[in-house]
């Protein structure tokens, strides 16, 4: 893995395929350094992964696919059967970094049934580094419609909660949640957002408070401690978050803290979204079956290398929640706003043209 200076495109561009190799913006350096490391292989892809230094759900989407086609374009097998095995022992290592986002194994699997397709190994390659290339095209895309459908939600002048990191670094570029944000902007409407810090890895004050203020969008960040003493002081008209899965039933699992937002939202009055593309649903499991990440302690216990807690006490460090359908306003994808029911929105929404 090599380190250089920021070269992303256009300064917030989370990842790229450049020259056989992948270019990410190390998310564990902000806000102090913005700097590009460049993975050579899919080992450094999932390494970038597991550490954080890529994160997000889409943006880990994108990475594992990216992950996938430089696995292809560097082997050296010289037949199809041994291309596809190699390809497949690298998709189970992918899939194994982060459990709870949907899109990593999404991103994945456009991959590999891509270079299933073919039946030549140099059309393997070219096929899936262009396929990941243009997911990486498509997200923007995505979330410029989704940030157009989630604007018409907002008033002129209203100021908007959101939580972890939902923006240009969680996503290829633009972001979700954040997405809609600049999307108000740019329609001309007057906004203010003010993020959460997102305890434990401070995605709030580290990613979000750094993209708003590099694109010089109005954002206060506050502690995660004083959600309902805004609330109760009528200081946020309305909430957006990410999400890193969506059941059909439109349970949404996303950064641990969301659900007790979402529940401070509803005793409140204020609306709650989840903006989301629609590669982050889930359309086959049950609450059941997720796994939530557990991660370090460390995590808890320090902050840099400065220890806040007793060596020896029990820590609990899961990094996602699940917010029920009925604490949710709304889910903004690219396709438009769904509402409750979500059972019957959900289905009518996928199988809509
Ligand atoms: O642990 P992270 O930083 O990958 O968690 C990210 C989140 O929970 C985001 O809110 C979610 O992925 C949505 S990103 C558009």
């Amino acid at each position: 893995m090599a380190i250089d200076h920021n070269s992303s495109p256009n300064g917030l561009t989370t990842i790229f395929w450049d020259n056989d190799s992948v270019k990410l913006i190390d998310q564990t350096k902000l806000p102090e350094k913005l700097q590009t490391i460049t993975c050579f292989t899919y080992l450094d892809v999932a390494e970038s992964i597991k550490r954080l230094a890529i994160r997000g759900a889409p943006a880990i989407g994108v990475a594992a696919a990216m992950g996938l086609a430089l696995c292809a374009v560097k082997s050296t097998s010289s037949t199809k059967a041994k291309i596809m095995d190699e390809l497949k022992s690298a998709y189970k290592i992918l899939l194994k970094t982060r459990p709870t986002a949907i899109n990593l194994k999404w991103g994945l699997d456009v991959v590999l049934e891509e270079a299933e397709k073919y039946e030549s190994v140099e059309d393997i390659k070219k096929f899936a580094v262009a396929c990941a290339v243009r997911m990486s095209q498509e997200d923007i895309a995505i979330n410029r419609k989704l940030g157009r459908f989630g604007s018409d939600l907002i008033k002129d002048g209203d100021v908007v909660m959101t939580h972890c990191n939902a923006g240009a670094l969680a996503t290829v570029s633009y972001g979700t949640a954040l997405g809609v944000i600049r999307s108000v902007k740019e329609s001309g409407k007057k906004i203010s957002v003010i993020a959460t810090e997102t305890r434990p890895v401070m995605q709030g004050s580290r990613l979000t408070a750094f993209e708003l203020v590099h694109d010089e969008i109005d954002v206060s960040l506050v502690p995660d401690t004083a959600v309902g003493y805004l609330m109760a002081n009528k200081m946020i008209d309305k909430v957006i978050v990410g999400a890193d899965r969506i059941l059909k039933s439109g349970h949404v699992y996303n950064k641990i803290g969301t659900y007790q937002v979402a529940l401070l939202s509803k005793s409140h009055g204020i609306p709650f979204y989840v903006a989301a593309p629609l590669s982050t649903f889930d359309l086959c499991s049950e609450t059941s079956d997720i796994t939530i990440e557990e991660r370090s302690v460390e995590e808890v216990t320090k902050i840099g290398d400065k220890r806040i807690a007793p060596a020896g006490v029990r820590i609990f460090n899961p990094a996602f929640d699940l917010t029920p359908p009925e604490l949710i306003a709304g889910i903004i994808t690219e396709k438009g706003v769904i509402v409750p029911p979500y059972e019957k929105n959900v289905k009518a929404l996928f199988n809509s043209p």
